[in-house]
């Protein structure tokens, strides 16, 4: 028995694996095990002898049993320290980045725009984008030969329907969706194309925001106060606006908007000329001839409109060079304005 337990502690202690201690346990505990072999054999022993053999063996099988479940034990938590070690997570690792999108710089200057013009009570419109010549031109005052109406200017599909050249078609269609009934305070952003060739400031496609605002009693002096909010708004409040005469079939009168600017030295330095102003938008008190086309009676209703380039409201804003970068997909200009 002395020698039993002497080899089965030694193996026990020297086991390597689950299975090696399990062998061993049935090689001593088991059915025909060492110990249980021994234990059998005891009705051949004296009676004197059997409570002495009886106790040792038993004592003999506990110190075995006791060892193998400690060395299960110790087996098991050297399997999970080498798991933890395994999965370890240095988590002072700085992360990989992980590349983000994020909204384009046209797309941020017309949600400031919108969100300027809601604060006023304006509404956002959207049109189509393939327009019909009606409402591009002939309900904007510019009939068939008009000299304004430039064919080189646009890009056609049929002998009717156009990409629009400006979102000023969206003046008529608001007006005849509101009947000649209510007041129309709206502006809609979106795309337009003209012919041109691309070169820093010309592009075959650009974006548009168009603004209306007809009601009873519209008066130029209400165009220049929201223009001149919208001005300090965007750019500032040291900013200021100057109305100069101008022309467009749709609007009588008709002006320009020029915003001041630094001649020279910080923002949009490069896009404002040597007189300190810079145009900004067309825009007009809405013609007779367009309200009436529209629904509206001119001797009741008056309004204004104008029409701006985000294009160049960025470019003048963010100090950018090129127009074509609005376009390229160039990552290196796409990220630049994402915390902008
Ligand atoms: N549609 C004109 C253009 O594209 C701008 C404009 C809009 C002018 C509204 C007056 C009123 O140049």
């Amino acid at each position: 028995l002395e020698e039993i337990r002497h080899k089965a502690i030694q193996h026990i202690r020297e086991a390597e694996g689950l299975k090696a201690l399990q062998d061993i346990r049935v090689s001593i505990l088991g059915k025909k095990g060492s110990i249980t072999s021994v234990l059998r054999g005891m009705g051949k022993l004296s009676k004197e002898e059997r409570p002495v053999i009886g106790e040792i063996a038993n004592e003999v099988r506990n110190v075995i049993t006791d060892a193998l479940e400690q060395k299960v034990k110790e087996l098991e938590q050297i399997a999970l320290d080498k798991k933890l070690q395994a999965e370890a997570i240095d988590v002072t690792l700085p992360g990989r980045p992980v590349p983000t999108g994020g909204p384009h710089l046209l797309r941020k200057i017309i949600e400031e725009i919108e969100d300027l013009f809601i604060g006023m009570g304006f509404e956002i419109k959207e049109g189509p984008i393939v327009e019909t010549d009606y409402y591009n031109f002939e309900a904007l005052n510019l009939p068939q030969n008009h000299p304004a109406r430039d064919m080189q200017d646009s890009f056609y599909i049929t002998n009717d329907l156009l990409l629009r050249t400006h979102t000023s078609p969206m003046q008529a269609r608001t007006m005849r969706e509101y009947k000649g009934e209510k007041a129309v305070k709206m502006i809609c952003p979106g795309i337009v194309y003209r012919r041109d060739n691309d070169d820093a400031t010309h592009s075959h496609q650009f974006t548009q925001i168009e603004g209306l605002y007809v009601d009873k009693n519209v008066r130029m002096s209400d165009l220049k106060g929201i223009l001149d909010v919208f001005a300090k708004k965007l750019f500032g409040e040291d900013r200021e606006i100057r109305l100069r005469p101008s022309f467009f079939p749709f609007t009588e009168p008709s002006v320009e908007m020029d915003i001041s600017c630094k001649v020279c030295g910080g923002d949009g330095c490069s896009v404002c000329k040597q007189t300190g102003w810079i145009e900004i938008l067309g825009a007009g008190m809405v013609h007779p001839r367009v309200l009436e086309m529209a629904g509206y009676d001119p001797k009741v209703y008056s309004g204004f409109a104008f029409g701006m380039g985000p294009e160049r409201i960025a470019m003048l804003k963010y100090g950018v060079q090129d127009i074509r970068q609005f376009y390229l997909n160039d990552k290196r200009f796409l990220t630049q304005y994402h915390q902008a």
